[in-house]
């Protein structure tokens, strides 16, 4: 257990997971998507943006997300962004897309200019569901992309981008997630990772298969056993609990969670197109720790809200602004129906969520 900044120093040694985006915006629309209840301001970062984060951030990045909320494929500063975050020496970039603009150029560009992951989004492993989850996108050109990136890959001889396709499991989908393991492995995938629903919405309580624990776990079970069958390395979510502790409803005034807080423990930090930084996504309804382009990025980080909140988090922990660990599966609690609620869902006054 480590206080990031103990001494009021910050060295430049690696130790920040940064998670970012590009944009803010997407170009089409998915059905569990947080974007089908709001949509965030619209912010792009350009040239001289990524230069004060190639000067500024990277240097202590030791592992970086260049898609979180929104789809980074189709932002033309992509490849700089992956070049800048490589000349840095940041050793681990990632990237999660919905595919849609994974052209033969692309392709290209992110094994040249060395992607170490690239999550792809499918949700689905037939056409019909697909297009019906993720609207706007098509199934025939997401077929023809990842195989063409998976092709090229070979004949470059590149060993190292990952490539993972994910699946978000829900009723809509869940009579496919078994054979989606045959599907990646076809389409040449490295590994699978599924997750179960973050219910955006009440609706959304239909669609989750959180509250059928029994159920849920035996797809867990067969989804291990299939992709063991089929020598595909799975991530697949943990049991659920035997039943689920609901959330009793009255909502949050301004929560405060007990319990571990891998943003805080990890040195995690969640930038926004705009600048704005976070310690981690389930704060963004909260004042922004600062901003990367107005603020020196080592003020941010020694500044007193960032300070306060991982010492508290770590020492006592006390993590404030957060009503439940839920967007990462190492810290979220599998038997409590509040691991998978938007906050929206647990607190008076962030309805929109939106600043
Ligand atoms: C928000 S998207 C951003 C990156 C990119 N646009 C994409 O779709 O991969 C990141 C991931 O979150 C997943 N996701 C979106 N809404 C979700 C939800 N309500 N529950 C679980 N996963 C969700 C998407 O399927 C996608 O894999
Ligand atoms: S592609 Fe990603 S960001 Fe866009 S709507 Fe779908 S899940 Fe949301
Ligand atoms: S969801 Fe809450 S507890 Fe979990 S990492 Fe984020 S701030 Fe910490």
């Amino acid at each position: 257990m480590r206080i990031p900044i103990r001494s009021g120093w910050l060295s430049r040694q690696r130790r920040i997971q940064l998670f970012m985006d590009l944009t803010s915006t997407c170009n089409i629309h998915c059905i569990h998507c947080f974007r089908e209840l709001f949509q965030p301001t619209p912010a792009r970062m350009g040239e001289k943006e990524l230069q004060t984060l190639k000067e500024d951030v990277f240097p202590y990045v030791k592992r970086l997300s260049l898609s979180e909320t929104g789809e980074s494929l189709y932002v033309k500063l992509l490849p700089h962004a992956l070049s800048a975050a490589k000349e840095s020496g940041i050793p681990l970039v990632h990237i999660q897309t919905n595919g849609t603009h994974l052209s033969q150029e692309i392709s290209f560009q992110l094994l040249q200019r060395g992607l170490d992951i690239l999550g792809i989004s499918f949700d689905a492993a037939t056409q019909g569901t697909f297009e019906k989850i993720r609207l706007g996108a098509d199934w025939r050109t997401m077929e023809s992309n990842v195989r063409t990136l998976i092709d090229m890959r070979r004949v470059l001889k590149d060993r190292k981008l990952q490539v993972i396709f994910h699946f978000a499991l829900m009723k809509q989908n869940v009579s496919e997630a078994i054979d989606f393991l045959a599907l990646a492995k076809e389409w040449g995938a490295d590994s699978v990772s599924y997750t179960h629903l973050f219910i955006e919405k009440p609706e959304m309580k239909e669609w989750s298969l959180i509250y059928e624990p029994d159920t849920a776990n035996q797809l867990h079970r067969n989804l291990r056993i299939e992709a063991e069958r089929l020598a595909i390395p799975a991530l697949i979510p943990e049991d659920l609990g035997g039943s689920i502790d609901l959330f009793d409803g009255i909502l949050f005034d301004s929560p405060v969670y007990k319990g571990h807080c891998t943003a805080a423990h990890e040195d995690w930090i969640f930038l926004r197109a705009n600048g704005d930084c976070y310690p981690c996504f389930n704060l963004h309804d909260r004042m922004p720790l600062g901003n990367i382009f107005k603020e020196n990025f080592v003020e941010i980080w020694m500044g007193e809200m960032n300070q306060k909140f991982r010492k508290r988090a770590v020492s006592n922990g006390e993590v404030e602004g957060c009503d439940g660990c839920k967007f990462f599966t190492k810290c979220e609690r599998n038997d409590q129906e509040i691991s998978y609620l938007a906050k929206r869902l647990t607190t008076a006054g962030v309805a929109g969520n939106e600043r």
